[in-house]
């Protein structure tokens, strides 16, 4: 069995090279579907550590490979999966280190550089334990987490759940709310389901004075804004969750003219599938009947992004004891439901899964900037409690009986 002082000694011992790849990768960080450099960077890496079957361009930049354990036990058979996300984001950093981004106008700004490089420290720290753990860890990097546009479901569509089967899925953030020392989790919906729908209503416009000889499609507009607001407040569980935001309103021009059209833009948030299918056939609904009673009309385009987290509350549970074995009972938190959204639903959908939070907010540090701002900055000492946390957490996976 590992024994967990060991494990955090060993990730002390390997921190400064996480830290220097971990600059590495936030001097030259790259968008998403565009991450060549990194992918490069990652299986030399991996390479260069021995892990077997490194497998690249898997959804154009993603990249596998496995550490296979030489110990017997009961989870000789069993694979499980680690991910981290590879890309970057269109912000032009304001942070003066010695690492800032060598990219103009792309930034780390989300701490997915932490996160590559602490699962390349779970890899060095797995292949120098090998034969204290039985079974397989599949270790996944993925392309294009931030702009909804299919990083992780590309991946799963290639099968990577697949040759050898994945039973589990473990994956984490580094989080600049919470402080250097914590660790997050949660059982059961954790991100939100995020969707989006453009409402053009069609009306017939003419002469401000005349307001009669039109369909004004502004008040009609109006009213669905409105309407769509009692959604959640009358339609939607109060014990769940949910957000309906009109987010853009788009008409006319001269002050005296009705114009033909409007457009209503917004995002919706949910929790459940339940919730989620009901308040997109309700948009349309409601939509619809409004528009027509008025003598207008609709046409509506509704785009579903990415599902909600859910985690699985033994994988959970195996995390929890993996956190308190790394920062202590002290140091674990109860995580929080967010309305943010996170590709990694992809995998949690296809298998038990569990994400969770790793603290990296340190005053000390000036690494409280909210995530996606240009001055956001991970305190690089969290990144040792994420790496002992997450080998933790999959060799305990491996070990356990059934
Ligand atoms: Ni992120």
């Amino acid at each position: 069995m590992v024994t967990l002082v060991n494990i955090r000694e060993d990730v002390d011992e390997i921190l400064p090279g996480v830290v220097a790849d971990r600059r590495y990768l936030h001097e030259n960080p790259e968008l998403g579907f565009q991450e060549f450099n990194t992918a490069k960077f990652v299986a030399e890496r991996l390479e260069a550590l021995g892990v077997e079957d490194i497998r690249t361009g898997i959804n154009i930049t993603g990249v596998t490979g496995l550490v296979r354990g030489t110990a017997d036990g009961p989870g000789k058979d069993r694979v499980v999966l680690a991910r981290a996300d590879m890309d970057a984001l269109p912000i032009l950093e304001e942070n003066n280190v010695e690492y800032r981004s060598k990219n103009d106008g792309v930034m780390h700004a989300c701490g997915h550089d932490a996160h590559t490089a602490m699962l390349l420290g779970v890899a060095r720290v797995l292949m120098d334990r090998r034969d204290t753990f039985a079974g397989t860890v599949k270790l996944l990097f993925q392309p294009s987490e931030e702009a909804g546009d299919g990083g992780a479901l590309g991946m799963v569509e290639q099968r990577v759940l697949e040759n050898p089967h994945v039973d589990a899925c473990f994956g984490l953030h580094v989080a600049s709310r919470l402080p250097t020392g914590t660790i997050a989790v949660m059982d059961g919906p954790k991100s939100a389901a995020a969707d989006e729908f453009e409402i053009t209503v069609q009306g017939r416009g003419g002469h401000g004075a005349y307001p009669h000889a039109c369909v004004d499609p502004v008040v009609i507009g109006a009213h669905i804004v409105t309407a769509l607001q009692s959604l959640v407040s009358r339609e939607v569980d109060p014990l769940d969750r949910a957000v309906v935001s009109t987010c853009a309103f788009k008409a006319g021009e001269a002050f005296n003219v009705i114009p033909d059209t409007a457009m209503l833009g917004g995002t919706v948030r949910t929790f459940s599938g339940e919730t989620r299918d009901r308040l997109d056939t309700r948009i349309h609904e409601l939509a619809t009947g409004i528009a027509e009673s008025m003598g207008g009309s609709v046409s509506i385009r509704y785009r579903r992004g990415y599902p909600s987290v859910v985690n699985d509350p033994a994988m959970s549970d195996i995390v929890r004891d993996a956190a308190r074995a790394v920062v202590g009972e002290e140091g674990l938190e109860e995580g929080k439901p967010g309305m943010g959204a996170e590709d990694f639903s992809y995998f949690a959908l296809e298998r038990p899964s569990c994400f969770f939070n790793v603290g990296t907010g340190n005053p000390d540090k000036d690494s409280e900037w909210s995530h996606h701002h240009p001055r956001f900055d991970v305190d690089e000492d969290g990144m040792a409690h994420g790496i002992a946390t997450m080998a933790t957490a999959l060799t305990m996976f491996l070990g356990q009986e059934g």
